[in-house]
């Protein structure tokens, strides 16, 4: 697989509002995005760190599995994005490798990119995202 960078690293927090002022005031980052992504009911923040990118997700339901993670681990690294040329061709890629996967097509994510998961069962428990 042609993985060009970590596109961003996937941090869940309770509210976005609420932290902001670490990721603004103490790290100097800028958010330049925030977007809600319905059919994955979070609200997304978006910060660039060089090429890479730090996203927070705030739930906006209960039943999304932000909330999930949230109440089973509390805050913390939620999932790391690999940047692919494609994601299509990635995804057969792995899974010939063997690897259980989430999404068996890519789907739309934040910012107008094509997403798709790896199962933690495959990927020693790292929610792994491929993305295009
Ligand atoms: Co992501």
């Amino acid at each position: 697989m042609d993985i060009t960078h970590i596109e961003h690293i996937g941090i869940a927090v309770k509210s976005i509002t609420d932290s902001l002022p670490y990721y603004e005031k103490v790290l100097g980052l800028k958010c330049y995005n925030i977007e809600e992504v319905a059919d994955q009911k979070v609200k997304t923040a978006f910060f660039k760190v060089g090429q890479t990118k730090i996203e927070l997700l705030e739930p906006t339901s209960e039943d999304s599995t932000i909330a999930k993670f949230i109440e089973k681990k509390g805050e913390g690294v939620h999932h790391i994005a690999f940047a692919v040329p494609d994601v299509a061709s990635a995804l057969a890629e792995v899974e010939a490798k063997g690897v259980q996967l989430i999404d068996k097509s890519p789907r739309g994510g934040a910012e107008g990119l094509h997403i798709a998961f790896l199962h933690p069962k495959s990927t020693g428990s790292v929610l792994t995202e491929l993305c295009q």
